[in-house]
């Protein structure tokens, strides 16, 4: 029997770059090991062994494969705060929970989000005429508004004091989840103050939400959104709606994987637009000719089709979500070469995103490249930045429409200019940021 090639990659502690700056940039760090070794390579980052993939047909095959390939669930932070919402939860139970919330987020059911999001977009415009032309960071003004969006469509309005409560608690976790230390981290139980503080916002997240729930449950008015959706849903077989500890779940999960996300890209797409004026004008001529005064309707969404290959093509450049994780469940074989139950698998929709294998002059912003006769020539794996096979972003139809409304709106009432010496810096945690955020004068069209 011939014996399995051993995957390609540096040994020891001969690195391609030095360590301090794998942590800062490994999203460059991963087209570097792509150049160096190719379609697969393996690295060791203290005990673990990580396999980073640079291939569609490879990307593929890890998405396809959800039993072998899993959530890596070691560390379990998110866990502990999202419980076993969708974007945690694994196997049959995931399965289960998917196919109820799936339908939730179809394309036919987000025209009614269309309106709250226009409202939430004007309020800051309107906020934004009062700049006067001083500078403003559109990372932080994008942030705002996303998780103002989120908050209408999960709860309408009416539960703005509790949102706002749900809000506080959460960044407190996160803050604190990202100020343990790297190398001395106690299990949760040991009761450190940043450990209390964590409990005790869990416990304000929990009753918060409860109660949310059951003041809805009382209330007789319809109210048009997504929690209204979420607590109406019925397993098909059995009948069965959800339990209020895994609203609670789903709730959080959509609060945090929904907003984010969707701020980085604006801001990416904004600082992108800035730099390439005529592209800028092109998007504008098409938001008049499609939009011109009126309001967005879903309808006239699907004709903004440059505003589309627009936003596409800064998610490529700039994909929010830079890095999937995941970790071999058993023991399997990619291009020949044995993977161990255990290993992490690395994909990056940034790294593969810009190699020269799969993209020309990748580091050139270029919409065309997602016009309806080029797109076909993108391999489905060269591009995924909303991840892949069943796992597939649940919210992605979402994002793309409030990404349009957002930047239409914008983009038809204000023009924007980067100061004059401003270099765009990247921090890749667990989304792709602007580090220093992005400042732009904003001049009223
Ligand atoms: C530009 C915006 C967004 C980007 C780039 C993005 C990206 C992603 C990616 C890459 C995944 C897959 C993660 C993995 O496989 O490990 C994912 C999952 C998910 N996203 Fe998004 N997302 C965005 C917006 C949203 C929005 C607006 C929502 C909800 C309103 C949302 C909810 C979710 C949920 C619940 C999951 C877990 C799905 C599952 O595992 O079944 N996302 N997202």
């Amino acid at each position: 029997m011939t014996q399995a090639a051993s995957i390609p990659g540096p040994r020891g502690i001969v690195l391609l770059m030095p360590t301090r700056n794998i942590r800062k940039k490994t999203h460059e760090y991963l087209s570097l090991l792509e150049t160096k070794y190719g379609e697969i390579s393996k690295i060791k980052f203290g005990p673990f062994t990580v396999i980073y993939l640079a291939n569609p047909d490879y990307i593929e095959h890890v998405f396809l494969n959800r039993d072998t390939y899993i959530k890596i669930q070691e560390g379990g932070m998110l866990r502990i705060l999202l419980g076993n919402g969708l974007l945690t939860s694994e196997g049959d139970f995931w399965l289960k929970q998917r196919r109820l919330i799936q339908p939730v987020f179809h394309k036919n059911r987000l025209e009614r989000f269309v309106q709250k999001i226009s409202e939430s977009t004007n309020d800051m415009l309107l906020h934004w005429d009062n700049t006067n032309g001083t500078e403003v960071d559109v990372y932080h003004e994008m942030n705002r508004l996303t998780l103002d969006i989120v908050g209408k469509t999960l709860f309408s309005t009416n539960v703005k004091s509790e949102f706002n409560k749900v809000n506080t608690a959460l960044t407190k976790i996160m803050t604190a989840i990202r100020n343990r230390s790297r190398f001395m981290r106690f299990p949760l139980w040991v009761p450190l103050p940043s450990h209390l503080r964590i409990e005790h916002n869990r416990k304000v997240l929990d009753e918060t939400i409860g109660d949310i729930i059951n003041q809805r449950k009382q209330e007789n008015g319809k109210f048009d959104d997504l929690l209204t959706m979420l607590m109406e849903v019925e397993d098909a077989d059995t009948r069965e709606r959800m339990t209020d500890k895994q609203l609670r779940d789903e709730v959080l999960t959509i609060f945090v994987a929904g907003h984010e996300t969707t701020a980085n890209a604006m801001a990416f797409t904004l600082y992108l637009l800035a730099k390439h004026p005529e592209i800028k004008t092109r998007l504008q001529k098409e938001l008049v000719e499609v939009l011109g005064n009126s309001e967005p309707t879903f309808e006239k969404l699907q004709r903004l089709e440059y505003t589309t290959m627009v936003i596409k093509e800064s998610m490529r450049l700039f994909p929010p979500a830079w890095m999937i994780p995941r970790e071999a469940a058993k023991d399997d074989v990619i291009g020949g070469y044995p993977i161990k139950k255990g290993d992490k698998v690395l994909v990056s929709p940034y790294a593969m995103q810009r190699s020269p294998n799969y993209w020309k002059n990748p580091e050139e912003f270029m919409p065309e490249r997602f016009s309806a006769d080029k797109i076909k020539d993108i391999p489905r794996y060269a591009y995924f930045p909303f991840g892949g096979g069943q796992r597939l972003c649940v919210g992605n139809n979402f994002a793309m429409m409030e990404m349009q409304i957002i930047l239409a709106k914008l983009c038809l009432q204000f023009d924007f200019e980067l100061p004059k010496n401003f270099e765009l810096e990247l921090l890749p945690l667990i989304t792709l940021r602007p580090k220093e955020g992005v400042p732009m004068k904003l001049v009223k069209r």
